[in-house]
């Protein structure tokens, strides 16, 4: 029997290409994001709670994102006339935790034929051959994948945690360092960053003000809060 061939993009490399119809018209991706960062998603199926607590959090968050020059797009393999139903009853039916009246307004894709799904690694056999697991894709303003997340079906995803990862690649490209375990806006960075040559210490100990080195491989520099979000708002 013909294995089929599962192809997962990699960090690093340029987002795969797709035409596909949404929620909100025809997207070409990721050429139509052009300048922006984008947060491409699956989730496995309309109509499910889990998905329905996802959507109502990710959509009430959306300008958040938008003012981080980060635009949402979602995807699951059901047909467009099922996301428009689920998209209505959210907003017109379910209240949860404070949020109601929810319109979700970014593009939401239509993959009943899996083409998208595929090429994105987003059908995981083990876990399910008919629905996408949740995937999550950082493309960058040049189209680049910065970072990967998948979780099961059964796991809902942490949206403030999706917006720390954002601002985080943002804040690695803006000032060239890295970040620190369970960093957050305003903690100290880390320079110069991770896979660089030289000692830390030597080039950067003295040279800024603030800079700290914890040995010759380990420094931070503080940044604060308002110069990481300056940086990103453009
Ligand atoms: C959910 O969103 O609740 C869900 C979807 C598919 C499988 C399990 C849970």
């Amino acid at each position: 029997m013909e294995q089929e061939i599962i192809s997962m993009p990699r960090i690093g490399e340029d987002a795969p290409i797709f035409t596909a119809v949404t929620t909100q018209g025809i997207i070409n991706f990721p050429a139509d994001y052009k300048g922006r960062w984008v947060i491409l998603f699956s989730h496995p199926a309309d109509f499910t709670p889990v998905c329905t607590s996802e959507f109502m959090t990710f959509a009430s968050m959306e300008e958040e994102f938008k003012s981080l020059n980060c635009d949402l797009v979602g995807l699951s393999v059901d047909g467009l006339y099922s996301h428009i139903a689920w998209l209505r009853t959210i907003k017109e039916k379910i209240e949860y935790k404070g949020m109601k009246d929810v319109e979700v307004k970014f593009p939401l894709i239509e993959d009943i034929t899996m083409e998208v799904s595929k090429k994105y690694g987003m059908i995981q056999p083990g876990e399910s051959n008919t629905k996408a697991v949740r995937a999550v894709f950082f493309v960058d303003p040049v189209g680049k994948i910065r970072t990967i997340i998948y979780y099961p079906l059964s796991l809902g995803r942490n949206f403030e945690e999706l917006k720390r990862v954002l601002i985080a690649l943002q804040t690695a490209d803006n000032f060239n360092v890295a970040t620190p375990a369970d960093w957050q806006p305003g903690d100290d960075l880390i320079v110069p960053p991770a896979g660089s040559c030289g000692t830390a210490k030597d080039r950067v100990e003295g040279k800024e003000p603030g800079v700290k080195c914890y040995d010759w491989f380990f420094c931070t520099k503080p940044l604060p809060k308002e110069q990481v979000f300056k940086a990103i708002k453009k």
